[in-house]
């Protein structure tokens, strides 16, 4: 077992209602890191004994007064932010399609959470990184999915996260000679609200044959891979993209 001390540390983490941002947001708690958690929905059960470390704001990422609203509250009121965890994100089953014949509403509102969001979450944080003096670090959550073709086309996700690791690149490149760190991860198939259409365990025990490594993602899986960008031990490493995807980019 890897065990990382992020003790003094403050991280602000998107989407901490949800599956892998939960996992996360816990995960840097345990670690001892102060959390600034952001999300739609009410704050998850399982962060209730990290209260002291914990601050839970519940709002809409869509909103760019928002982000830069919690985002200045939260560096203000820790003296600065060291790491940013780009967790939130939409897959409109249904309504996201083909962009061929798709609503454009829809589009705009994908791309509104999906890419927007992070790019103003990292545009809020960055001056607060610049003065912690020590650098930071960031890790966006993308997909595998924008590595390929879909024949089930999921045009507004598909692009956003393609945006999104294109922006970490730019953004790795840009803040580099500060000592801060951009990367992005690809969840392969992980069992979170996200993926609900995956309610019974036919269809569960099929999707976890599909992975090389015999089994569906955890968002304990995702946290560990954002824990180990975020911390020192990647000190070297900005500008990538991890695929953490039990094998599955080798079928694709
Ligand atoms: N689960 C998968 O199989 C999978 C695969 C590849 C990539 N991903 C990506 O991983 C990330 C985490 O996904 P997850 O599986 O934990 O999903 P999830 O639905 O459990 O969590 C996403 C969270 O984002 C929040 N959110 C959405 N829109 C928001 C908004 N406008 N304002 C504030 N919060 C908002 C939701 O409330 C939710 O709690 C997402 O970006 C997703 O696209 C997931």
């Amino acid at each position: 077992m890897i065990t990382y001390d992020f003790t003094g540390r403050h991280a602000v983490v998107t989407g901490a209602g949800g599956g892998m941002g939960e996992a996360i947001a816990r995960s840097l708690l345990e670690a001892g890191a102060a959390v600034t958690a952001i999300d739609l929905k009410p704050q998850p059960e399982s962060l209730a004994r990290h209260e002291g470390r914990l601050t839970y704001y519940t709002g809409d990422l869509a909103d760019p007064a928002f982000i830069s609203d919690t985002i200045t509250r939260a560096g203000e009121a820790h003296g600065g932010i060291d790491y940013l965890a780009n967790v939130a994100g939409v897959l409109w089953f249904g309504r996201d399609r083909s962009v061929l014949e798709m609503d454009m509403a829809v589009w705009d509102q994908v791309f509104a959470i999906n890419l927007t969001a992070p790019a103003l979450t990292a545009r809020a944080a960055v001056p607060f990184m610049r003065k912690t003096g020590r650098g930071g670090a960031m890790v966006h959550f993308s997909t595998i999915q924008w590595y390929r073709g879909d024949p089930n086309p999921q045009d507004a996700y598909q692009a956003s996260k393609a945006g999104l690791c294109a922006l970490s690149k730019s953004l790795a490149m840009q803040l580099a000679a500060e000592g801060i760190r951009s990367n992005a991860i690809c969840p392969g198939m992980t069992v979170t609200p996200l993926q609900a259409r995956w309610d019974n365990d036919e269809t569960l025990a099929a999707v976890a044959a599909y992975a090389p490594l015999g089994r569906i993602g955890t968002p304990q899986d995702m946290a560990n891979a954002a824990l180990f960008l975020l911390s020192d031990a990647a000190g070297y490493i900005t500008g990538t993209e991890l695929p953490v995807d039990g094998g599955l980019l080798m079928r694709m």
